[in-house]
């Protein structure tokens, strides 16, 4: 069974206890928050009053996307804000080994991003110390976009990376998530998928993370 992590920018802000009460009475494993701040990304979603909210309604571990400049200046924040995991990306990021020592320093699990266009090898040097890599499978910024299908070949590259590198670290994939997307990228060896618009924008969304979890 592949793990799932619904991601909150799709569901309906104005009943946000109602969806994560969905998404804990589910079978998901985490729950997504995609936090942009205009700058590393072309959109502005939400901040520390909204993943705290989440932290107070949620029984599932919080896995915060960080897709903003300079992430290390929030690492405390967003631990105190209640994060598990915390998701940095690699092009914002001067000193990333630092900032994945302080992650871990802070409590958290420290989880590292790549754009598309970032080859998976920037990792070798510090994969062994990450819980966790996110490939992008889009450009971030925006839910409801497609799949890019070069994703494929990097999720079993960076398999072999981890592999290589005896690192543990999860494969987690996030955009253009649907059955077939969600099933290749499975295939290749995605260890969590992340979903925001097949789980939310459905009739049934705790339906839908069960099939997503099945595929
Ligand atoms: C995009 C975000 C994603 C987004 C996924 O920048 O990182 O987590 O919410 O949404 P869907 O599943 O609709 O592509
Ligand atoms: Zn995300």
């Amino acid at each position: 069974m592949i793990q799932i992590a619904p991601s909150l920018l799709a569901a309906d802000f104005a009943n946000l206890g109602q969806q994560i009460q969905i998404v804990n009475d589910s079978v998901a494993s985490m729950l997504h928050l995609d936090v942009m701040d205009g700058v590393f990304v072309p959109n502005i979603s939400f901040g520390f009053p909204v993943i705290k909210a989440a932290a107070r309604l949620s029984t599932k571990p919080l896995d915060v996307h960080l897709m903003v400049v300079e992430p290390e200046k929030w690492i405390d924040r967003v631990k105190d804000a209640g994060a598990s995991i915390m998701n940095i990306h690699f092009e914002a990021c001067r000193h990333l080994h630092r900032a994945v020592e302080a992650i871990h320093h802070a409590g958290m699990l420290p989880a590292v991003t790549l754009n598309p266009s970032t080859p998976v090898e920037m990792l070798r040097d510090i994969v062994a110390d990450l819980h966790m890599v996110l490939l992008m499978s889009v450009d971030p910024g925006f839910g409801g976009q497609e799949f890019i299908p070069n994703t494929l070949n990097r999720i079993a590259r960076l398999k072999e990376l981890i592999a290589a590198t005896g690192s543990r670290a999860l494969i987690e994939v996030d955009g253009g998530i649907n059955d077939t997307t969600g099933r290749q990228a499975a295939s290749a060896g995605a260890d969590i998928l992340v979903a925001g618009s097949k789980v939310f924008h459905t009739p049934d969304p705790r339906e839908a993370i069960g099939r997503l979890a099945n595929l």
